[in-house]
């Protein structure tokens, strides 16, 4: 059984400016050094390691942009909650949590004890990992599901062999939380 999703961000977690306050670039923190996609509610919550992703501008919003296939255990609890969360850890931590969180599913273990962090919530609700460096919190604007048809490089099929095409989640950033010290 998964421990329940009880402990509330410590004062060490501040709001930042995502504008001015995210560490080095956005391309490489996503795709380098991993991020944790997390969503929840209700006590309940997943979370799974993403090195696709992307952050932007869309409708006058800062946004962030998940990807995650239909075949993930986080999958169930991006669709039914109006939050996701992006959380990256320092080069301390990132081995060892993301060798748990993307290599095993929260179907059948507790992910956060194996990897020996704590999930916390943010006062609106998002998740976070107490030991964490920075999250980004997301209220889900839009999703989609990729159509093969519209593949314009025969390369992005190939990393579908099969079919389980990304569903992507397009997230107004409405906070982003960045530790103390
Ligand atoms: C480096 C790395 C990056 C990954 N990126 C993604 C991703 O962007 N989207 C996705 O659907 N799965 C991705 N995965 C796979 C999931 O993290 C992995 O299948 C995980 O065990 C799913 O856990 P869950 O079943 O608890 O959701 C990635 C895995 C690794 C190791």
């Amino acid at each position: 059984m998964k421990q329940k999703l009880t402990v509330s961000a410590s004062p060490r977690w501040r709001e930042a400016r995502i504008e001015m306050d995210f560490e080095g670039g956005i391309i490489s923190r996503i795709s380098k050094d991993w991020a944790l996609i997390a969503a929840g509610n209700g006590g309940d919550y997943n979370a799974m390691t993403a090195s696709w992703g992307a952050l932007g501008y869309l409708w006058e919003k800062p946004i962030a942009i998940c990807f995650v296939r239909p075949q993930r255990f986080t999958r169930s609890f991006t669709d039914t909650n109006a939050l996701f969360s992006l959380t990256f850890f320092g080069r301390d931590l990132r081995a060892k949590t993301h060798k748990v969180f993307g290599g095993e599913s929260g179907r059948d273990t507790d992910k956060a004890q194996k990897a020996g962090i704590t999930p916390i919530v943010f006062e609106e609700g998002a998740i976070g990992f107490e030991e964490a460096i920075e999250t980004i919190v997301c209220r889900k604007i839009y999703f989609d599901d990729f159509n093969s048809a519209n593949f314009l490089d025969p390369a992005i099929e190939k990393l579908y062999p099969q079919n389980d095409y990304h569903r992507f989640y397009i997230g107004e950033i409405v906070k982003f939380y960045k530790k103390r010290g």
